[in-house]
């Protein structure tokens, strides 16, 4: 089996906002690989800059004129050799010269392409015949912050881990059911409902975020009876998208409502409490790994999950663990933009006893490689929403896996 590099070609195409973004083929002596770009509208100050200055054109460009030539040759398995090329050719931290999405597209398909060369599924490239456990989908049921307009809930996501599922089939058709009941329970609260969805699926209702919070845990408590399985609450307040850096406050707009920094800790340990959370992702702004660290030791049995806060950056991910900042982190690879520092990420989440989550974006393609990465780099949790052809695409490829895995397939352990 050969993973030589023949041929690199690059194409603009559109993601599930209709926005442009970049794909990439990598072409083997035996075999073919394809990754697409996703994109955030919450994004992280520290992520990787998405384009260069001539967006998705100089992008394509770039691979096509820059990139390829160098990998032309190579063998589509050397990810590390690849992904340094990436970091050279570009020569900032950030890649702002070749922008972290082609590095993203280029860094997958890579990886496709070397676990096509090979006859084998991406995820048992990536982590071996022993990667067998099956994340929990975390699903995105109602929202709001930037992913919707008009008077929806400030805080941008409320999330459903179906905890109790006993294989992945299960807990995706959990979430599923969830959501739906979430929309009946809308059309109680609010006749005028229009069945409006945010970018990610999400119902996205005029509501409270503690009117919204009610609506979903009465969704899951009822469908979790009916179904024999405990699912449960979770939030992404995404609160860098709320912080209000000249006043130092957090400003809930819709709610009329300002917390300092002493005041949204409080509240969010009483919504935890109340609503017996298990997942609250990004409950302060991206700088602030102090109130994390305060949050992370006053909880039990919660996952306080950095997304801004990390942005998959093994550095910031130290940063984060020497002040035990969280316990959890969200995985999103265009964060980052390479393989390789996402593994290295991931492996240092691991080691260090916090929880990877890896994630999906708002802006979306169908591609479904992120269920791979899931499996492959055993992450216990993958956060990829509940409707729509582009959350879809990454729960079926799931339903896949856990066919192929058959009778070795097992629930991931989740420690809390
Ligand atoms: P983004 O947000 O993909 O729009 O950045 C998702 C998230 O905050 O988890
Ligand atoms: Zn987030």
């Amino acid at each position: 089996m050969s993973t030589v590099i023949e041929d690199v070609r690059a194409r603009k195409i559109f993601n599930s906002r209709g926005e442009a973004t970049i794909e990439v083929e990598i072409t083997t002596i035996d075999g073919f690989g394809a990754a697409s770009a996703p994109s955030g509208a919450s994004k992280g100050k520290a992520e990787a800059i998405a384009y260069p200055p001539g967006g998705v054109e100089e992008a394509v460009r770039k691979v096509e004129e820059l990139i390829a030539p160098e990998l032309i040759g190579l063998n589509a398995d050397e990810q590390e050799d690849i992904d340094n090329i990436l970091h050279e050719l570009d020569g900032t931290k950030n890649f702002m010269k070749i922008g972290g999405n082609t590095a993203y597209a280029v860094s997958l398909a890579a990886a496709d392409a070397a676990a096509n060369s090979y006859g084998m599924p991406l995820f048992q490239y990536l982590g071996g015949y022993l990667a067998c456990n099956m994340p929990y989908p975390l699903g995105n049921v109602l929202g709001g912050g930037k992913h919707a307009l008009g008077k929806v809930p400030d805080m941008q996501e409320f999330l459903v881990l179906p905890i109790g599922a006993p294989n992945f089939i299960a807990a995706a058709e959990a979430n599923i059911r969830i959501h739906r009941r979430v929309k009946d329970l809308l059309i109680r609260v609010d006749p005028y409902f229009t069945g409006g969805r945010g970018d990610e699926g999400a119902w996205a209702p005029n509501i409270s975020n503690e009117g919204a919070l009610e609506v979903v845990s009465k969704a899951c408590e009822e469908v979790s009876n009916e179904i024999g399985f405990k699912c449960r609450v979770g939030l992404d307040v995404a609160s860098s998208s709320l912080w209000d850096l000249n006043r130092q406050r957090y400003v809930y707009a819709n709610e009329g409502v300002e917390r300092d920094s002493g005041e949204q800790l409080e509240y969010i340990l009483g919504l935890i409490k109340k609503y017996n959370l298990i997942y609250v992702e990004d409950p302060f702004h991206e700088d602030d790994f102090e109130s994390f660290s305060e949050l992370t030791s006053k909880v039990k049995g919660c996952l306080i999950c950095g997304d801004d806060l990390f942005v998959t950056n093994e550095e910031r991910l130290n940063a984060g663990v020497s002040e035990g900042a969280g316990n959890a982190i969200i995985i999103k690879m265009n964060q980052v933009g390479t393989l390789t520092d996402t593994w290295k990420t991931t492996r240092l989440a691991k080691e260090s006893g916090y929880v990877p989550v890896v994630s999906h974006r708002s802006g979306e393609t169908t591609s479904f490689h992120i269920a791979h990465l899931a499996v492959g780099f055993g992450c216990p949790i993958i956060k990829t929403g509940v409707a729509g052809g582009e959350r879809i695409a990454k729960i079926n490829e799931l339903v896949y896996i856990e066919e192929i895995l058959g009778d070795r397939a097992r629930m991931a352990r989740i420690k809390i």
